[in-house]
C-alpha cells in the first residue's frame, strides 16, 4: 500500500475529472481533424481550389500548436493526478498493460513525426505524397484511440480478465466496440467543431464553405455518436446503470450533458444548412464551451459507474483488493484486513498508531478515516461530497457513527468498511470530532465497553 494523497476542498475524483476532461478536447479534436483535412484537402485538388489549401494552413497548424501543446499537458496531468492519487490501480493497469502503452507510444510518435511534416511540407512534396502524410497522421492517431478505449474500457468492465488475468479478455471487453465507435463517432462532432472556429476566422466565402462542411460531420458525428452510445448503455452491466441512477448529482450531470448536446447538434444544423455567419472564433469557442458539458456530463457519468470500484470486481476506489484473483495469484485482504487489522498493512504508516490504543485512537481513526474514504470524500465541511457533513445529516454521535460505518456495504456506491472493530470505533470516534457528536470514551474505543 501507498501512501495517501488528499486533495482539499474539490478531492480526488473531481481534479482528475477535470484535467481528463480537458484532455478529451484535444485529443479528440487530433485523432478527428485529419480525417476531416484529408478530405478537404483531396476536395481541393479534385476541383482544383487552391483556395481550401490556405484553410488547411490555418488548420493543421492550429492544431499542432493547440492539440500538441494542451492536449500533451493534460496527458501527463492525467498520468500524474491519478498515479499519485490511486498508485495501485496505476501499477494494475501498467502491470496488465504495459505492452499496450508501449504500442500506443510507438503510433504517438508517428502522429507527432506526421503532423510536422505535414505542415512543413505544403506545397513541398507532390499531391499525392502530401496526402498521404496526412493521411499517415490520421489512421495513427485513430489506431492510438483504438488502443487506449481497450485499456481505458478494462477499467469499466473488466469481463473476462476478471477470470483469466489474461490481456486480451480485459482489452476486447464488454463495452470495448461499442466505446471505440463512440469516441469515433463523436471525435469527428467535435473536429467538425473546431473546424467552425478556424473557419470563423477566415472573412471569405471559403470560410462559409468550410463552416457548412464541418456542420455536417458535426451533425454525422452526433448523430452515430448518440446510436453508439445507446449500444453502450444496452452494453453496460445492470450495477453500472444502478450506481448512476442512485446519485442525484450523476443524474443531473447526465441532464446537463443531453441538454448541451441537442444545442451542439442545432448549431450543427445551422452550419450545415450554411447559416453559419454568426459564427466569429469567439462563438466557435463559446460553441466548443457547449460541447465540453456535454463531453463532462457523460464522462461523469462514466466514471461513477464503476463505484464502488476502480477496477469492478476486482480493487475498490480506496485501492483495496476486493476479490480473489485466482489467475493472478492474488487474494482478497478484506477478510485478512477484517480479522487482523487494516492499519497494520500500510507500510507507510508510523508505529505509533498501527494498534489503537486509548492514547493514539483519534490520530489512528484518522488514518483509518482517510484511507478508506477520500478516493470519494474530502474530509471537513465545505469541500465536495464532505464526510463531515455527510455524518452530520445522518449520524452525529460516535456510536452512532460506528453503527453506520457498518451499513457503508449496503450503499450502491460505496464499498464496505473495512478493519476490526476496534479501527472502526477509532473511525467513529474520530468523525465524531467532525460532527461536533458526542465523542468516545477512550476505554470504549479501545474494548468495545
Ligand atoms: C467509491 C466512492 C466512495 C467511498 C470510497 C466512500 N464513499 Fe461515502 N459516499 C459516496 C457517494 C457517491 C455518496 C453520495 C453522495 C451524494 O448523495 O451526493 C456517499 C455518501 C456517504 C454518506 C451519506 C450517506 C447518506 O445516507 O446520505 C456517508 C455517511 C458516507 N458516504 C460515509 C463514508 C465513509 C465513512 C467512507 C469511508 C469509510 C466512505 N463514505 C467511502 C462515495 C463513497
Amino acid at each position: 500500500m501507498y501512501p495517501l494523497f488528499e486533495v482539499p476542498l474539490i478531492g480526488g475524483p473531481l481534479l482528475i475529472a477535470l484535467i481528463a476532461t480537458f484532455h478529451i478536447l484535444p485529443s479528440h479534436v487530433a485523432t478527428g481533424a485529419f480525417w476531416f483535412t484529408y478530405y478537404v484537402e483531396n476536395k481541393s485538388y479534385k476541383e482544383n481550389r487552391p483556395e481550401l489549401l490556405e484553410f488547411l494552413k490555418k488548420f493543421s497548424l492550429s492544431i499542432l500548436i493547440f492539440c500538441f501543446v494542451t492536449g500533451s499537458l493534460t496527458g501527463i496531468g492525467i498520468w500524474y493526478a491519478a498515479t499519485a492519487i490511486s498508485p495501485r490501480a496505476i501499477t494494475g493497469l501498467i502491470h496488465n498493460y504495459v505492452w499496450g502503452w508501449a504500442t500506443e507510444w510507438v503510433f504517438f510518435i508517428i502522429e507527432i513525426a506526421a503532423i510536422y511534416a505535414y505542415f512543413y511540407t505544403f506545397g513541398k512534396i507532390s499531391r499525392k505524397a502530401h496526402l498521404r502524410v496526412g493521411l499517415i497522421y490520421a489512421m495513427a492517431a485513430w489506431i492510438s484511440m483504438v488502443i487506449i478505449t481497450g485499456i481505458l474500457g478494462f477499467m469499466m468492465t473488466p469481463g473476462p480478465w476478471l477470470k483469466t488475468g489474461g490481456f486480451f479478455g480485459g482489452f476486447f471487453n464488454d463495452t470495448y466496440w461499442p466505446q471505440l465507435f463512440m469516441r469515433t463517432s463523436f471525435m469527428f462532432a467535435i473536429a467538425g467543431s473546431y473546424a467552425a472556429i478556424v473557419a470563423g476566422s477566415m472573412k471569405s466565402e471559403t470560410g462559409e464553405e468550410i463552416k457548412k462542411l464541418a456542420g455536417k460531420w458535426g451533425l454525422a458525428g452526433m448523430l452515430a455518436g448518440a446510436l453508439c452510445l445507446g449500444w453502450y448503455v444496452l452494453k453496460m452491466p445492470a450495477e453500472a446503470k444502478a450506481v448512476i441512477g442512485s446519485l442525484k448529482f450523476v443524474k443531473t450531470m447526465l441532464y446537463m450533458g443531453g441538454f448541451t448536446a441537442i444545442v451542439m447538434v442545432l448549431y450543427f444544423v445551422l452550419l450545415a444548412l450554411g447559416k453559419g455567419r454568426f459564427v466569429t472564433p469567439a462563438v466557435g469557442v463559446a460553441m466548443m464551451g457547449v460541447l465540453f458539458l456535454a463531453i463532462s456530463g457523460g464522462e461523469t457519468a462514466r466514471e461513477v459507474s464503476r463505484r464502488p470500484y476502480l477496477i469492478p470486481g476486482y480493487m475498490y476506489s480506496n485501492q483495496i483488493i476486493a476479490r480473489d484473483l485466482p489467475a493472478k495469484g492474488i487474494k482478497s485482504e478484506v477478510e485478512k484486513m477484517n480479522r487482523e487489522g487494516f492499519l497494520t498493512s500500510y507500510a507507510f504508516l508510523p508505529e505509533s498508531v498501527k494498534t489503537v490504543n486509548e492514547s493514539n485512537y483519534l490520530l489512528a481513526g484518522e488514518a483509518v478515516t482517510k484511507l478508506q474514504c477520500v478516493a470519494c470524500h474530502t474530509i471537513p465541511e465545505g469541500g465536495r461530497n464532505s464526510l463531515a457533513a455527510a455524518y452530520k445529516r445522518v449520524a452525529k454521535d460516535a456510536d452512532e457513527i460506528f453503527d453506520h460505518l457498518d451499513t457503508l456495504g449496503d450503499y450502491k456506491y460505496m464499498p464496505p468498511f473495512v478493519g476490526t472493530d476496534v479501527e472502526r470505533r477509532a473511525a467513529a470516534a474520530y468523525i465524531a470530532t467532525l460532527t461536533g457528536g458526542k465523542g468516545a470514551d477512550p476505554s470504549w474505543v479501545a474494548t468495545g465497553n
